[in-house]
């Protein structure tokens, strides 16, 4: 008996050795310790064994089946570590270099934002930022906008509820509400506060209204400020940087008008409307592109400068609206969608 359990043991451990798949193992332990296995058959016949036998054959047993339930164990986990690998795919080399995804290409608004901080930064503009979180102080009292003016209803701007905090506005009344910025006007007082005129700022950034989206509204979009302060700043100068900036970004041949208009921080204010036939898809003559006008010395007082010593002038216009007449794009949401059918037309820059 001895002998037969060894010679079974050696054979049970080359056949299962050999097994490679769960229903071959399951077969193979079947042939030795199912009810008509090999190892079954040797254990029946315990019940023959002389009794004295019966202790050291009995030890002898129960070694040979632990012995043969851990190959039965060991090649079940071989089996398992091979289904997983083989589910895990071939092995991957960390040391490889990635596969290279191509160069990624700049989204239109930002291509737009950046080439009108570049145009202006050639003739001295310096690039601002400012939070898009406000409180009604930056985004409309230091501007001079009155308490009843329409932009501040709850219609059109988005209020945080009254027991909100942020820490990075500074100037905060009691019970004055936090809003989401209306327009980077914000930017022209937040930059005054921080020091003396010249000043002499472009400001790029996201700003909200209530609006409801469709074809050429979006409840969050973009715009450009630009704030210049000095001695005897005039509205000709104004012009004259508008004409500047819009044919170095549309091309020769682009013309821009004024036409009167009123906003509470500037005064004159004029409505900006630019005329760029020689662009594919501009169907008419002029596309109203922003507003702008000579500073209005009552921002000049919020912000304490002197009106008598200072004057500016400011402007302001929407980014999605200068990118959809230079690339022709009709919709502003595609601009939102991420569709890289359309960012990759961009790759080439402006
Ligand atoms: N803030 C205005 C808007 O969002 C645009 C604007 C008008 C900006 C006149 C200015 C300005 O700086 O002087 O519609």
């Amino acid at each position: 008996m001895h002998e037969q359990l060894s010679t079974l043991l050696t054979k049970a451990a080359e056949e299962l050795q050999a097994t490679r798949t769960r229903p071959e193992l399951e077969a193979a332990k079947a042939r030795y310790v199912g009810p008509n296995g090999e190892f079954t058959a040797i254990m029946k016949q315990m019940g023959s064994v002389a009794k004295e036998l019966r202790p050291a054959m009995g030890k002898l047993v129960n070694e040979s089946k632990a012995r043969l339930q851990a190959l039965l164990d060991s090649r079940l986990r071989a089996i398992e570590d091979s289904e997983l690998s083989a589910r895990l795919g071939p092995p991957i080399d960390p040391t490889l270099p990635s596969p290279d995804p191509g160069p990624g290409t700049y989204h239109p608004l930002t291509l737009v934002r950046e080439e009108v901080c570049r145009i202006l930064r050639k003739v001295g503009f310096t690039v601002a930022d400012g939070p898009e979180v406000e409180t009604e102080f930056y985004c409309f009292d230091a501007l001079n906008t009155p308490p009843d003016h329409p932009a501040r209803d709850a219609q059109d701007t988005f209020y945080f509820p009254p027991t909100t905090s942020f820490d990075n506005v500074t100037v905060h009344r009691p019970g004055e509400r936090y809003l989401l910025r209306t327009h980077t006007s914000s930017v022209q007082v937040r930059t005054m506060l921080k020091g003396p005129p010249p000043i002499r700022i472009v400001s790029p950034g996201r700003v909200y209204r209530r609006d409801t989206t469709d074809a050429s509204h979006s409840a969050n979009f973009h715009q450009i400020e630009c704030l210049y302060v000095d001695r005897g700043v005039t509205v000709r100068d104004l012009k004259a940087l508008l004409d500047y900036l819009f044919e170095a970004l549309l091309g020769p041949g682009t013309k821009t008008r004024f036409r009167p208009h009123y906003f509470g921080y500037t005064e004159p204010s004029f409505e900006v409307d630019l005329s760029a036939r020689h662009l594919p898809k501009v169907n008419k003559e002029w596309i109203e592109i922003g507003g702008c006008g000579i500073v209005d010395p009552e921002v000049f007082k919020a912000v304490g400068y002197d009106p008598d010593v200072w004057t500016g002038y400011a402007f302001g216009m929407g980014i999605e609206r200068l990118a959809m007449t230079l690339y022709g794009i009709d919709d502003i949401r595609l601009f939102y969608q991420n569709d890289l059918r359309l960012l990759r037309q961009f790759a080439g820059g402006v």
